[in-house]
């Protein structure tokens, strides 16, 4: 190991092969790398879903035909841009945010970019923005505070269509929710949401595990029955 990506270790074949996969497969794109650069200037935290991440997700969207998605973390915008390509012309990203600066930077990506108008920011604790939404969703990326992971789900649940995806990032942390340290409560928050998604019957869930760029992770992929 020898680079980190925010907290996470990184092995420098895990990166390079994300490497290889943005230089083959991911053709340049002035917008994401305009998004990119600006959250960086802006002294955003490098903790945005990689580039492979990214258009897997943008994929997902395409794939199950999603045109209304929620995202809960915004940041600077770099995972809902992918979103918002994926919901098409004639569909929306609502992406809840609660730091105002973050929020500037991602409405200012949101600008540059030819799908942010597909974009609605709602800015302030996800939490209090949740109670005041209405569905239904087609599919919610969960992406910010981890100790609140499973009154994410719940909400993203209430608001969704059956049928819905609802994908939570950061679930794995290093194999850190096998055995959470008493003082990683976004580990212990995401172990917490394991228990939860077992025991609601109406979520069929799954996990994959990832390295790359960002580290050891993964996300988990919750399927709302129909
Ligand atoms: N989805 C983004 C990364 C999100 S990082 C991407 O992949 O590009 C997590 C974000 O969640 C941060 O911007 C943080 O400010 C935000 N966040 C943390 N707690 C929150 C809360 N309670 N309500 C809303 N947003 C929150
Ligand atoms: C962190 C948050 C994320 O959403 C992520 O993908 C990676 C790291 C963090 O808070 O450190
Ligand atoms: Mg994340």
């Amino acid at each position: 190991m020898s680079g980190v990506a925010g907290w996470k270790a990184v092995d420098p074949k895990w990166s390079a092969v994300d490497g290889l996969v943005e230089d083959v497969l991911l053709e340049d794109d002035a917008e994401l790398a305009a998004c990119i650069a600006r959250s960086k200037e802006a002294g955003l935290p490098d903790i945005a879903v990689s580039p492979a991440q990214g258009r897997f997700l943008q994929m997902l969207v395409e794939l199950t035909g999603a045109t209304r998605v929620l995202e809960i973390g915004t940041l600077g915008g770099y995972s809902t841009l992918h979103l918002a390509r994926g919901v098409g012309e004639g569909g929306s990203v609502v992406t809840l945010e609660a730091r105002k600066t973050y929020a500037a930077v991602a409405q200012a990506n949101f600008d540059a970019s030819a799908a942010g108008g597909r974009v609605e920011m709602q800015i302030g604790a996800a939490l209090k923005s949740l109670a005041k939404l209405e569905g239904p969703f087609d599919l919610t990326f969960i992406d910010a505070d981890k100790p609140n992971n499973c009154n994410y789900v719940d909400h993203a649940l209430r608001l969704s269509r059956p049928g819905a995806l609802i994908i939570v990032d950061n679930v794995v942390r290093e194999g850190n929710i096998l055995d959470p340290a008493e003082d990683d409560e976004s580990a212990k928050g995401t172990r917490a949401l394991y228990h939860y998604v077992a025991a609601e019957p109406r979520l069929e869930a799954t996990v994959l595990q990832t390295v790359g760029e960002k580290g050891w992770d993964g996300m988990m992929f919750l399927k709302v029955t129909d």
